[in-house]
């Protein structure tokens, strides 16, 4: 065919194009105008019969036609792609009431465990469960608990500071959540807070720069004294370690605010290895830090005073190193699946 009769055609052929529905129709359509032995490619073959001065135009005639046939071809199969995917999906509908096979389930980490328990036991006893942000800034993880720039305290708590956003930081303690929830709440908290701290520790058996925190607030404005401090410590070291009869004393200590500061440990001994939680155990463990509420704290919650209370923060994954009897904290962060189904739940 020559150009004139290749242009007459033109319409024809896009509109048989267009007429397709299925990928092979146009495959065949495509071959039969642009394949090796197809209308178009033939008629460029022609080129060789024509005049000097008649090829350029015939060429670029050809060329137009060609590239007509081509783009109408590709906008085709998009549109045919489109609607196949359309069909497939309509087709592939998930049934979410199939049951699952083997039984198999994942498990519960040890430590969503540990949380779990210790926020039923907690709620059922009337405290709020509360959380704040990881990345916190100076003013809850420092200054409001006493701590203010350049407090010689700061320095052990090898904080990790955030250098994108001014004053921002990883919480290295949950008892920020003192802070939020006294501005919140005023002289009326009974609360825990359970979550992850940071402090840039090397990793190693004992040390992970990431680990969780348990703490425990209580603030009113009746007497409250160490007596119930250490009442409250005995319920949580009893119940989280199912054992009834501990022992547990206070060693002096010091946290800017807390005023008396203190560290509790309690008694345990070891037998075959393992280690026992008991009152007639003869060593003393540590099991974390404890105090009354100190007065520059309520300060900067706005609290007016008197006021009275205690808290509490205990590090999570040591007591359930302790409880199980793991004698490593990295166990707890990789990801061996032969450990994690062991300890799963
Ligand atoms: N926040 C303290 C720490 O991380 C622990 C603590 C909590 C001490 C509450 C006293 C009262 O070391």
């Amino acid at each position: 065919m020559n150009p004139q009769e290749l242009e007459n055609n033109l319409d024809y052929w896009l509109k048989n194009i267009n007429k397709t529905t299925s990928f092979k129709e146009l495959e065949q359509l495509k071959s039969d105008l642009l394949g090796k032995s197809g209308t178009i490619t033939l008629a460029f073959k022609t080129i060789s019969e024509v005049s000097v001065d008649e090829k350029k135009l015939f060429g670029e005639r050809l060329n137009k036609i060609k590239s007509s046939i081509e783009d109408f071809i590709l906008t085709k199969k998009k549109e045919l792609e489109e609607y196949s995917m359309l069909e497939k999906l309509k087709n592939e509908t998930l049934d979410i009431t199939l049951p699952i096979k083997n039984n198999k389930f994942g498990g519960l980490h040890i430590i969503t465990q540990a949380i779990r328990r210790i926020r039923n036991h907690y709620l059922a006893r009337g405290f709020s469960v509360l959380d704040g942000p990881e990345i916190e800034n100076d003013f809850f993880n420092f200054d409001a608990l006493n701590m203010p720039k350049h407090h010689p305290a700061r320095q052990s708590h090898d904080t990790f500071y955030l250098k994108e956003i001014e004053d921002s930081l990883l919480r290295t303690h949950t008892s920020c959540v003192q802070i939020r929830t006294m501005l919140n709440k005023g002289a009326n908290v009974r609360m825990i807070s359970i979550g992850k701290t940071y402090r840039n520790d090397a990793l190693d058996a004992t040390h992970s720069p990431m680990f969780h925190q348990v703490e425990c607030l209580v603030v009113d404005k009746k007497p409250i004294n160490i007596g119930h401090l250490k009442s409250e410590l005995r319920r949580f070291v009893s119940f989280f370690f199912e054992v009834e009869d501990i022992a547990i004393r206070f060693r002096p200590s010091f946290f800017p605010f807390t005023e008396p500061g203190m560290e509790v440990d309690c008694k345990y001994f070891k037998k075959e290895g393992k280690l026992i939680i008991s009152k007639d155990g003869d060593k003393w463990l540590e099991i974390g830090g404890a105090g009354m509420v100190h007065p520059n704290v309520f300060k900067a919650c706005n609290i007016e005073q008197p006021a009275y209370g205690f808290a509490f923060g205990v590090g999570l994954e040591r007591l359930i190193m302790l409880k199980s009897g793991i004698k490593d904290i990295r166990n707890l962060f990789d990801t061996d699946n032969r450990w994690l189904k062991y300890y799963g739940q």
